[in-house]
């Protein structure tokens, strides 16, 4: 028998980067279904609309998820003053789309801190206060970049994979604790994010609340993978089982190997320039630890 979903009225969850896009999205979903949600972003201003807008009391707060002590301030103020922490939303991320041999080494190393270093720093720190109440659930927005290689994305898809597999290895420590963990693999989303991307032939983008969707689906019913589309999972496990020549050949056949490189970068010049100050507690470390 299906297990009865969860009740998730009055549940408090934390959504990084919900400023805008998924993360705004999956708190919408969220307060439409009666949870108390606190939305951090490093552009504070959208954090406060985001609040504002939400309205049933959402908290909205400054966060730089590279600020590690910082990040455990704003899940301590978010406990301070919704209650202990039911779910934690890993969600801010940020994509430069560039050939990985012009990459700057700050743009690799700001993609790391923000979506792998700060993910990590977040799960642990939802692990430490979720165990000892043995309840509680961690979810993970890594990307189909998780599962799969995208030329122009190498760091990206470095980071994502290193997401899926963090969530992976958690979900085997946190078996038989109470808590659960799921990882989030959607394919193109209609955010600032996929400006100007190029897309493979018969490959569809979804909307910020088709994702949002899934994530409360993968909360009321506890789920680890969850792609957006489905479709997405299919493919990736079909390509598992191909020997590696006929999947590549099916991607050619696709352009999937050519699309990226299609990329309208002129159209994300607004969106690469914001992404490219969305670390600043790291690239303070940085510049200090090189002086
Ligand atoms: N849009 C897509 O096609 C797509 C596909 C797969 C996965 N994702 C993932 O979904 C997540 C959300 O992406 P989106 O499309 O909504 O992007 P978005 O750019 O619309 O929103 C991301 C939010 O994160 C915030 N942010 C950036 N750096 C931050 C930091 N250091 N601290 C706190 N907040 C910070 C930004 O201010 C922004 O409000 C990301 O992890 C992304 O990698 C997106």
């Amino acid at each position: 028998m299906a297990p009865a979903p969860r009740s998730l009225n009055g549940r408090v969850v934390a959504i990084t980067g919900g400023g805008r896009g998924i993360g705004l999205a999956i708190a919408r979903t969220l307060v439409a279904k009666g949870a108390r949600v606190a939305v951090g972003d490093l552009d504070r201003a959208s954090a406060e609309q985001a609040a504002s807008d939400l309205g049933a009391g959402a908290l909205g707060l400054f966060l730089d998820v590279t600020d590690h002590a910082g990040f455990t301030g704003f899940l301590d103020e978010v406990e301070q003053r919704l209650g202990p922490l039911d779910v934690l939303v890993n969600n801010a991320g940020i994509m430069a789309v560039t050939p990985l041999v012009e990459e700057s080494g700050a743009s690799i190393a700001r993609q790391l801190d923000i979506n792998l270093h700060a993910v990590i720093h977040g799960t642990q720190e939802a692990m430490r206060r979720m165990v000892p109440r043995r309840t509680g659930h961690i979810v993970n927005v890594a990307s189909l970049a998780g599962r799969s290689g995208f030329p122009m994305l190498a760091t990206y898809c470095a980071t994502k994979h290193g997401v899926v597999g963090l969530s992976e290895a958690v979900r085997v420590e946190l078996r038989g604790t109470g808590v659960d963990v799921s990882v989030v693999m959607p394919g193109i989303v209609r955010t600032e994010l996929a400006t100007g991307l190029g897309q493979a032939r018969g490959v569809k983008t979804v909307t910020p609340e088709a994702v949002a969707a899934d994530v409360v689906a993968a909360l009321e019913v506890p789920r680890f993978d969850v792609f957006v589309p489905r479709s997405g999972g299919a493919l990736v496990q079909l390509g598992a089982i191909m020997p590696r020549r006929l999947r590549e050949r099916i991607a050619r056949l696709i352009h999937a190997d050519q699309a990226l490189l299609q990329t309208d970068r002129a159209a994300r010049a607004g969106y690469e320039a914001r992404a490219a100050g969305s670390a600043p507690a790291a690239d303070e470390e940085r510049s200090s630890t090189a002086a």
